[in-house]
């Protein structure tokens, strides 16, 4: 976690109008008792709030996904952050752009910007502490000393657990339209992209993506990603989950656009929980070099096949 950076606005640096951070997601389910129970299980400090569930990392206050209750499950919206002198010009910049600005939703208390992007999907801009990191956190291998063993025994693992959100990944109907969208109006910059994927970071500095997009009919959650120390504690993580009964997944792997070592696990309504670490890092100010690639070279270098139903959405009519 980062420390907060203090509430400097962009337009005092002369720079760029942007998004800071992917603050939070807001997700419903049709039941908080399965909700809290996995992501418990998933090693997240879950807390009930007025009816919903906060996700948080244990050691930070930050909330990084909010779960009421609907019918079904559903992304409810996405919230980003950004600083607060920039609130007031995104105003000017999303209505200069013919965005329209919208009134909070029933239930959410919010001095922030609401919008709609360009599939419908409900958008929060608010003025926030930069939870995006401001340096790149590496996955750190640790290799014991000779005549010492290096793994415990299996009784004595230690409990691994995620250190913060790092991205997540929504489905949405046009791919070029989403990426058209959001660097028009978030401010967010294209890392990389295949045919049906695209990738987004944040001009402050940022894991090689906050958002990224995976192409279907309809608006969605496909994953969240949770960052983890090292490539053990996701193997560790993946085997307290399936001891708990969360066996259905994809990993261990590594992805190519990103470079982040994954494991996902399934969660009760067929999206996924991603444990990662390593991910790709672009500091403010550095020109990423953006690639187009082929399908088949970049989804990932290593690791199992995918199952089949790894990219349905489900909230897709
Ligand atoms: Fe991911």
């Amino acid at each position: 976690m980062t420390a907060q950076r203090g509430f400097v606005g962009a337009s005092a640096r002369g720079e760029a109008l942007g998004v800071h951070s992917l603050d939070h997601f807001s997700l419903l389910v049709p039941d908080l008792q399965v909700a809290q129970r996995y992501f418990t299980d998933f090693g997240l400090d879950v807390r009930e709030r007025g009816g919903t569930l906060h996700l948080r990392t244990y050691g930070s206050d930050h909330t990084w996904g909010v779960i009421g209750e609907g019918p079904s499950k559903r992304l409810h919206h996405i919230s980003f952050g950004c600083f607060a002198d920039d609130l007031p010009r995104f105003k000017s910049h999303l209505e200069a752009n013919g965005v329209a600005l919208l009134d909070a939703p029933a239930g959410f208390q919010s001095n922030g910007i609401w919008l709609r992007d360009h599939n419908g999907l409900l958008l929060e801009i608010n003025v926030a502490a930069k939870s995006s990191v401001d340096s790149k956190m590496s996955g750190t291998f640790a290799s014991s000393p000779e005549g010492i063993a290096g793994a415990p025994v299996r009784a004595k693992a230690p409990v691994a657990r995620p250190r913060r959100m790092s991205h997540m990944l929504s489905f949405t109907a046009d791919i070029e339209q989403a990426i058209a969208f959001y660097s028009a109006n978030l401010g967010l910059r294209l890392s990389d992209r295949a045919s049906k994927v695209g990738f987004m970071h944040a001009i402050h500095g940022s894991d090689h993506h906050i958002l990224a997009f995976a192409q279907s009919s309809a608006p969605g959650i496909h994953h969240s990603s949770w960052d983890m120390a090292c490539i053990d504690d996701i193997g560790l993580a993946a085997m307290q989950m399936a001891d708990k009964g969360h066996q259905k997944g994809w990993g261990l792997g590594r992805h190519v656009l990103g470079s982040n070592y994954f494991h996902y696990v399934q969660d009760p309504w067929g999206s996924f929980t991603e444990y990662t670490c390593d991910i790709d890092y672009i500091a403010r100010g550095q020109n990423w070099q953006t690639g187009h690639h082929a399908d088949e070279d970049s989804f990932y270098l290593w690791g199992p096949t995918p199952p089949e139903d790894f990219v349905v959405n489900y909230e897709a009519a």
